[in-house]
This record gives structure tokens, C-alpha cells and sequence, in this order.
């Protein structure tokens, strides 16, 4: 399997929200798991409700580490035939915990929202990736619109890591697919659609990226 960590330091950017999300669009075709590192445990009632649907759907699971470390899950793991994803949820921090799941990682998601804030935040996480020696990619998510997206990938593009092109937008399906246990393209609807489509668009970058770097 390949594992995606999410991580940054910043908190909100979208860590539990595109775990989610990809990892119930992976499931689509393969096996997908999520690890929920962070002790909120967003992701972990996200998915208890998700296991409340009738039928509850099969993919992703999520792996409860029972105090195994992350380390040595990730290496079980890694070598589970049939192919897969496996996305590990953080906390909004870059410490140990962070920098174990950045290590074990194939590929560090950080998402960042498009506010001056959030895009200035983010070179701190990156930089303590880069002392990690771990690449990581961008994906600019919660875009209110596309010159905004647009603004965002420009003034990421100062630092030295992939920025998505594809965003990630703003939208209220984001929040109603969190509060049903669902992922985008389980939901009816244009916006569902929408988002549906660019999440496809957004993984199948990430999995490229994942490729090359192999
Ligand atoms: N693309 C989006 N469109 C609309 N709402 C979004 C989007 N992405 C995230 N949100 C909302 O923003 C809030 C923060 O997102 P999320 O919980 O995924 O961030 P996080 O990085 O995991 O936060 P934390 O650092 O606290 O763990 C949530 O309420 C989520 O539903
Ligand atoms: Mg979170």
C-alpha cells in the first residue's frame, strides 16, 4: 500500500477533510485506509458515523494502531499485497508524532487555505519537512473561487515543493458529506458532482507525484 500523511502546522487548513475525502475516492478502486493521529479524533467519528450508513460501506477502513507505533504499522502495511492507499490524519502541529507520520509517508500532503495567513503559516511546516528530508506536496484547499486559487498556487510557487494545480473549493458539500459519514460522490447533486470531479482530479495528481518520487 502507499501511505499519504497530512500534516501541517496550522490548524483548519483541511488535514481530516481531504483524508477523508481521498480516502473514500480511493476506496472507489482499491483498498484504502485511514489512521487518525490526532487526538480530536475528527476522522475517527467521521468514520462512526460513516459505519452508522445502512449499509455500511466497506471502504476505507480505519486501523486503530492499539499501541502499535506508527513505524511499525506502516511497514505491515506497506507490504499488504493488492495494492491500496493508506491516509494518516495529524494534529495542527509538526512535532514527533507529525514528523513519524511524515517519515512513514510516500507523500506529505499540506493543504493550505488561500488566506495571506495560512499561506505565510505554511513555510514553517515546510521547512521542518525539509530538515525531515521529506518531500511534501501542496494542495490549496477551501478556494472561495478560482482567481483566488490562482492567487494562492502563484504565491506558493516561492516555495520549493509541487503545488497541486488542480484546488480544492470552497463548498457547504464539504461540511454536509463530514456530517453524514460520506465522502463527495456519495452525496446527490451538482455542488457533490462538482466536488466529486475535483477531488478525482486532485488524486490523480497526488498519485503521479507518488509514482515519480518511487
Ligand atoms: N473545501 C472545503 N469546503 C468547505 N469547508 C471545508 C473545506 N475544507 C475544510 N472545510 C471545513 O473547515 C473546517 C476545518 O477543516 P478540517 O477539520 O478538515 O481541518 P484540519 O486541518 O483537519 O483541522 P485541525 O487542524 O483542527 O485538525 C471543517 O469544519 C471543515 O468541514
Ligand atoms: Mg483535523
Amino acid at each position: 500500500m502507499q501511505i499519504f500523511s497530512l500534516i501541517s502546522q496550522k490548524g483548519g487548513a483541511g488535514k481530516s477533510t481531504l483524508a477523508r475525502q481521498l480516502a473514500v475516492l480511493a476506496g472507489e478502486d482499491a483498498p484504502s485506509l485511514l489512521i487518525d493521529r490526532d487526538p480530536q479524533e475528527t476522522t475517527t467519528k467521521w468514520w462512526q458515523r460513516r459505519q452508522a450508513l445502512q449499509p455500511a460501506p466497506e471502504r476505507p477502513d480505519l486501523i486503530d494502531l492499539d499501541g502499535t507505533d506508527l513505524t511499525t504499522a506502516a511497514a505491515t502495511l506497506r507490504k499488504r499485497p493488492g495494492g491500496g492507499a493508506v491516509f494518516v490524519d495529524t494534529r495542527p502541529a509538526v512535532a514527533e508524532p507529525e514528523a513519524e507520520a511524515a517519515r512513514v509517508a510516500d507523500l506529505v500532503i499540506v493543504p493550505v487555505r488561500p488566506s495571506p495567513d495560512d499561506l505565510e503559516a505554511v513555510g514553517e511546516t515546510l521547512k521542518i519537512l525539509r530538515r525531515l528530508g521529506q518531500r511534501a506536496v501542496l494542495v490549496v484547499n477551501a478556494a472561495k473561487n478560482e482567481g483566488r486559487a490562482r492567487d494562492a498556487r502563484a504565491a506558493l510557487s516561492r516555495y520549493p515543493v509541487p503545488v497541486c494545480p488542480t484546488h480544492i473549493a470552497d463548498r457547504a458539500v464539504y461540511l454536509d458529506a463530514s456530517l453524514e459519514g460520506r465522502g463527495v460522490g456519495e452525496m446527490r447533486g451538482a455542488a457533490a458532482r462538482d466536488a466529486h470531479a475535483e477531488l478525482r482530479t486532485v488524486w490523480a495528481w497526488l498519485q503521479e507525484v507518488a509514482h515519480e518520487q518511487h
